[in-house]
């Protein structure tokens, strides 16, 4: 499959980020929980170097929660602040404010040393489409309407949302390109659902999808296909001939529409009704049908 990002796009969304990178002092980024590294642009940390930084990992409620910890420790490891998110429901967002002022503290130092004091931080939001950017926007902004800028009769300018006398956040969300170095990458985007379906094949998604699933989340997948015995689903063609008898899904003659049982597998994960489920994790830990493992400290080799 070929999984693309069109240069117009890229080339957009890059030129937005540089303009409004010089306004901002925080860079509040959000990755996809299923995804951490997938999810994550490259260009990010040259793009936001000497600013202070946040990570947020975003639609926890969708992944592993083992899984989410462990991205946790991974971004810690490597230097930055990260909390676990649910931009749809609210939940994390409450730990935000505290970190901000972690994250600044050196900012909010140099200033006041300045002699410039209640200058709030400037934070921009930033992420790959369909990351939940708006739905965090609009979740964590929710109370604090006060708007600046962009008055009728004021100066146009850009469009800040006073969240408190310590910060303020563009409300424009920055978005950053997805990457493609690897056909991994690229089919783990598509999977969660970040790009065109359009362009995409169903039934190879879903293909992709069960293969994962039958070797790491074995039992979400016998829960919600009632499948009793385990050990006959051991390919995608079996597990999607057994959906398409289980929700009766046939075409003319009754053969099996494997397009709409990959429809189906490919709904229930992406809206969450098959389970918490996350697809990488850091490097040195792998995930087994029992769960998840670290290899390293069973001192197993890669
Ligand atoms: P973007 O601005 O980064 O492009 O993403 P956006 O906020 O539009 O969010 C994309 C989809 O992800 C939306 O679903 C949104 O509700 C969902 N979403 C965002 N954050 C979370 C989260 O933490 N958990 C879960 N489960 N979902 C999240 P949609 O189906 O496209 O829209 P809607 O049906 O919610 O309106």
């Amino acid at each position: 499959m070929n999984y693309q990002w069109y240069p117009g796009h890229m080339t957009k969304a890059k030129r937005m980020m540089q303009e409004n990178i010089g306004l901002i002092d925080l860079v509040i980024e959000l990755v996809d929980a299923r995804v951490p590294l997938s999810s994550r642009n490259p260009d990010i940390d040259e793009l936001g170097k000497n600013k202070s930084r946040l990570i947020l990992l975003n639609k926890s409620d969708l992944a592993d929660e083992k899984a989410n910890s462990l991205w946790v420790d991974y971004f810690r490891t490597k230097g930055f602040h990260v909390i676990e998110v649910n931009a749809r429901s609210g939940q994390g967002l409450r730990a935000i404010n505290g970190a901000v002022k972690e994250v600044c503290r050196e900012k909010i130092e140099r200033d006041r040393k300045r002699g410039i004091v209640n200058r709030p931080v400037r934070a921009i939001v930033v992420g790959i489409p369909n990351v939940g950017k708006s739905t965090f926007i609009n979740s964590y902004a929710g109370k604090a309407c006060t708007k600046t800028g962009n008055k009728p009769g004021v100066t146009k300018g850009k469009q800040w949302i006073r969240m408190n006398k310590e910060l303020e956040l563009l409300d424009t969300p920055g978005i950053l390109w997805p990457k493609f170095e690897s056909e991994e990458v690229g089919k783990k985007l598509a999977l969660i659902g970040s790009m065109n379906d359009e362009i995409l094949q169903m039934t190879e998604l879903a293909t992709e999808l069960l293969a994962y699933l039958i070797k790491y989340y074995r039992q979400l997948l016998a829960d919600r296909y009632r499948i009793e015995s385990l050990d006959d689903m051991d390919t995608p063609l079996k597990v999607l001939t057994h959906i398409c008898e289980d929700r009766k899904c046939y075409r003319k003659g009754q053969e099996p529409d494997y397009e709409k049982a990959s429809a189906i597998v490919m709904d229930d994960f992406r809206s969450g009704r098959m389970g918490r489920i996350t697809l990488e994790l850091p490097d040195g830990i792998s995930a087994n049908s029992g769960g998840i493992e670290e290899r390293q400290n069973r001192g197993m080799a890669e």
